[in-house]
């Protein structure tokens, strides 16, 4: 089967190629390369283009036939939202609507959506469930619930289904060291952490350590991204097979705190992890962990990669391939 993987140049997106060329399935990248790269594109065919552009999307289209589409490709970065609304509400959600358009005048109509916990916003109860109201807080979180927005729209509407898959903390790399994390700026904590024990870059920034949490930092639930190409893998198949449209988080339901992360780090590399203590960042949320009841219920989903050791552990195994970096010890 034929699949155009919008953004699949990017982490995520490539590892769901990865994942679907090991099982016989063909990904078709479609991507502007504005963040992604094109070495990460190693599984298929890849067509430079931006979502925004009806022509090279119905080229695209043509020339390849997909069965199905799934869609990474965004501006993802939340302090950049919050200073470049425009942008990211012309990719993040004008970007979509062209894409549904192309997808219409293609005849194709199974699509499987990014979406993210930002759209809870900061949550009400824990674990999340997917019916916590979803009250995004920045313009990030925004534009992924207008997209949601949209989709059901569209979808009680014209020939369309669709899964929003609401993603936890992604991290990990491909256990090969083949792809991983490549995003600039970086602002996720591991590979961050992973970069200040490596030495470069200087120390990383330690946002808080007085929420009410068991370590006073904050906790998040962090995916595999090799178990979140799993999860892509089974909404396909769950579209494909004919069921209706859904939205499920993506996570394992259980949070590791910051300094967690700085002590798996530390134990993995067997570097010290240089940080400076700041104050809370404003937005962040002291504890966001996913209910995984919906995921395993409509996908059958159990991660097998996301413990703190497995994701660190692939995480740094490539990384210091990238950048270069003679390991102490490789935990
Ligand atoms: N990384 C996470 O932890 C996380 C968590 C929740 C949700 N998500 C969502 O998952 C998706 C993928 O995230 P990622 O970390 O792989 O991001 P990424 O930046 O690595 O990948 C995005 C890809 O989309 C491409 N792209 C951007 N705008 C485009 C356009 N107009 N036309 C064509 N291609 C375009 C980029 O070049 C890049 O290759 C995003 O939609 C993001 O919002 C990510």
């Amino acid at each position: 089967m034929r699949v155009l993987i919008v953004g699949g140049a990017g982490y995520i997106g490539s590892h769901v190629c990865k994942a679907l060329a090991a099982r016989g399935d063909e990904p078709v990248v479609f991507d502007n390369l504005s963040r992604g790269h094109d070495h990460a594109v190693q599984w298929g065919p890849l067509v430079r283009g931006d979502i925004r552009n009806a022509e090279e999307l119905d080229a695209a289209f043509e020339a390849h036939q997909p069965a199905a589409v799934m869609h990474f490709a965004a501006n993802i970065e939340v302090g950049e939202g919050q200073k470049e609304p425009l942008a990211f509400w012309d990719n993040n959600v004008a970007g979509v609507v062209s894409l549904l358009q192309a997808m219409k005048r293609a005849g194709c109509s199974s699509l499987v959506f990014s979406s993210t916990c930002a759209t809870y916003g900061t949550p009400q109860s824990l674990p999340l469930t997917e019916d916590e109201p979803q009250t995004p807080i920045n313009v990030y979180g925004r534009t992924k619930l207008a997209v949601e927005q949209l989709l059901a729209d569209v979808s009680s509407a014209e020939d369309l289904r669709y899964a929003a898959l609401r993603y936890f903390n992604a991290s990990g790399a491909s256990p090969d060291g083949e792809i991983g994390e490549e995003h600039d700026p970086e602002t996720h904590l591991i590979p961050n952490a992973l970069k200040a024990a490596a030495g470069l870059g200087g120390p990383m920034k330690l946002f808080g350590t007085d929420y009410d949490t068991a370590d006073g930092t904050c906790e998040r639930d962090f995916i595999h991204v090799m178990d979140l190409a799993a999860a892509h893998l089974a909404a396909l198949d769950r579209l494909l097979s004919g069921a209706g449209s859904f939205q499920c988080n993506v996570g394992t339901g259980t949070g590791y705190s910051v300094k967690a992360v700085l002590d798996t780090v530390e134990r993995v590399t067997g570097l010290p992890v240089p940080h400076d203590i700041h104050g809370r960042r404003e937005g962040d949320p002291p504890r966001l962990y996913a209910d995984v009841t919906r995921s395993r219920q409509l996908l059958d989903f159990q991660p097998q990669y996301s413990d703190l050791e497995t994701i660190i552990r692939d995480a740094w195994n490539f990384h210091r391939i990238a950048w270069g970096v003679e390991a102490v010890k490789t935990g």
